[in-house]
């Protein structure tokens, strides 16, 4: 077929995933076994998606180190956690249904770490307790030792070959296609090896396209973590929920961004200022270090503003695990130690490490019920729309409210992915049912036409770079009107110059700049959602701190935040508050 000049090829499948990291594999997975025709389109090769780096571990309640453990202090945990705006069906689903989730990843041959009982290790991570808040630190975090995220992605992959799973490997996916019944039916995309532009007709899509870290300059994430399933859902004209929520995870690497697993406070290790203090029981005095990450990352800006951050620029601090010894270190922490050693030159077994509140994990996302149905909302009504899925870090399901407990990110991909999985299967339509017009498709090829065909104008690189700094220094981890005010201007200017944003390269094989080109797009529209949504939210609330609203006030907004693309519209959506099987948490003052 030729549209727009262009030779478009189709493929049919029963069902597509965008996406091929933990959420999607796990998704596939499921389809696969159940006979659908499914196909995964990543725009990496699957075992080098973001799920790879993920490090410390997968939170849940399996009873491993503490017989007695319950699900239901996981889940008040991560209600808590949330700052209650988790919702707390989604919450309960979660945690009730993440140890068969475990086991099930445990006898696929994922190849967890031991106690010298034999049972899955579990370590303690930030926000945990026993007996709803009142019985002490718990240890809920499964791991392999500090690879966990990869271990489990080669797991996943292993077993979608075995189950027939297809994947397009290194193919981007361009938008989706609707019909003209407003039923998602497929997509665009094309093979960056060849260029060759293709659309996949399906009865459903998933969107598992991970989280957006790329939107602010300093991050943990992979440069590929460019959210383009939530730029497609915006363009759709659906809605983002809960976009200004952005966790700034308290050990990134300084100078560098690489993830310093909560493993190691978890473990033993601890934060030290410039006075070589340790201060966290300062803030904290019961958790310590292992307060959750909004309150650890906010206690350490407070320090650097006080003046005792560390090193020349006084601007970090040290994160010690040199008392653990180096047989623990090298058995427990090994890629931590390989990190540090090639990227600050720091070897923790003899040195603390240098470290910094960066950028690590999306809240917000694509909104959705527990079965992964993509929702949108019209005059306070949800509906589903047909066709269309999300799940894992692109989604919002939400199970992370205002800030995400550390290794509840790994536990939702699988939990999720498989749930969507099983809806899919139960819902399955004949794939020959399919109606999908040529403008449908034209529609889904517009953005790719627009930039193929720009003659002069400004490329991606200077924009990118720009609208990364202004959210890095206006959208950070403490906000005001004022800064957030003169944020959105600066975006607005942006916005206005990437109107007429030019691709140089018009070439087909391995177009990087095509790839840039398209994910910026993406994420300036992550970067508008965040800023108009950080700007509405009036209060402060787990990762949402306003020094001109220093209190949370559940009056108000206890409650979602939704961001319409067109106007840049922002309005509210109630959080769930019925757990099937208990009485729901009530919110309480957040302390740790
Ligand atoms: O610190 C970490 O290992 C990160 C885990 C997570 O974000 O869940």
């Amino acid at each position: 077929m030729e549209i727009g000049g262009i030779t478009v090829s189709e493929k049919i499948f029963d069902v597509a995933i965008i996406g091929g990291g933990g959420s999607g594999l796990r998704a596939s997975l499921e389809i696969s076994k159940s006979g659908l025709d499914v196909a995964v389109v990543s725009k990496v090769f699957p075992t080098r998606s973001h799920t790879v780096a993920a490090q410390g571990g997968i939170t849940c309640a399996i009873a491993s180190a503490d017989p007695n453990d319950d699900w239901r202090w996981h889940m008040f945990d991560t209600v808590k956690g949330s700052d209650y705006i988790g919702d707390q069906n989604a919450i309960e689903y979660m945690c009730s249904e993440g140890p068969d989730a475990i086991f099930e990843l445990e006898h696929m041959g994922l190849p967890f770490s031991r106690f010298e009982n034999g049972r899955i290790y579990q370590r303690p991570f930030g926000g945990q307790s026993k007996e709803f808040g009142e019985g002490g630190q718990a240890a809920r975090t499964c791991a392999a030792a500090d690879r966990t995220g990869h271990a489990l992605l080669h797991t996943l992959y292993q077993a979608n070959l075995k189950a027939g799973t297809k994947f397009l490997n290194e193919w981007f996916a361009i938008d989706l296609i609707k019909n003209d019944e407003g039923a998602i039916r497929g997509l665009s995309c094309f093979d960056m090896e060849t260029g060759e532009v293709s659309i996949i007709r399906c009865n459903a899509v998933v969107l598992a396209t991970g989280g957006a870290g790329q939107v602010y300059e300093q991050n943990t994430t992979s440069l590929i973590c460019t959210g383009d399933g939530l730029g497609m859902v915006l363009r759709q004209g659906y809605p983002l929920q809960d976009m200004e929520m952005w966790q700034f995870h308290p050990t990134g690497l300084y100078g560098n961004g690489s993830l310093m697993t909560e493993g190691c406070r978890g473990e033993g290790g601890y934060l030290i200022n410039s006075e070589g203090e340790r201060f966290m029981p300062n803030y904290a005095p019961k958790a310590k270090d292992l307060a959750s990450r909004d309150v650890v990352s906010r206690c350490i800006v407070q320090e650097i503003l006080a003046g005792r951050g560390c090193g020349e620029n006084k601007d970090h601090v040290l994160l010690k695990i040199d008392h653990l010894g180096a047989d623990a270190i090298m058995k427990k922490l090994p890629e931590i130690r390989e990190i540090s050693m090639t990227f600050a030159d720091v070897d923790p077994i003899k040195a603390p490490i240098p470290v910094v509140p960066t950028c690590h994990y999306m809240m917000g996302g694509i909104p959705t019920n527990v079965h992964g149905q993509v929702i949108t909302t019209k005059n306070g009504t949800d509906s589903v729309i047909d066709g269309l899925y999300s799940i894992g870090e692109a989604a919002n399901v939400s199970v992370h409210g205002a800030n995400r407990l550390g290794g509840n990110s790994l536990l939702d991909l699988v939990v999720f992915g498989r749930a969507a999985g099983r809806h899919i299967n139960q819902n399955a339509k004949e794939a020959s049912s399919l109606n999908i017009s040529k403008s449908n498709i034209e529609e889904s090829l517009n953005v790719f036409n627009k930039i193929q065909n720009t003659k002069k104008g400004e490329t991606v690189f200077n924009l990118r770079s720009e609208m990364q700094n202004v959210m890095q220094n206006y959208f950070g981890v403490y906000r005001n009107e004022k800064l957030m005010k003169e944020g959105i201007s600066k975006l607005e200017e942006i916005t206005n110059r990437t109107k007429k944003i030019h691709l140089m390269d018009k070439s087909n094989q391995f177009n990087s700049e095509r790839v840039e080109v398209l994910e910026y797009l993406n994420l300036l529209d992550i970067a508008n959602a965040t800023a108009y949504s950080a700007l509405e939210r009036k209060e402060s609330r787990g990762a949402h701190a306003r020094e001109d609203f220093p209190e949370r006030d559940d009056q108000n907004w206890l409650c979602h935040s939704l961001f319409f693309k067109e106007k840049n519209v922002v309005s509210k959506r109630e959080v769930n508050l019925s757990p099937k099987t208990m009485d729901a948490f009530k919110p309480k003052a957040r302390v740790y």
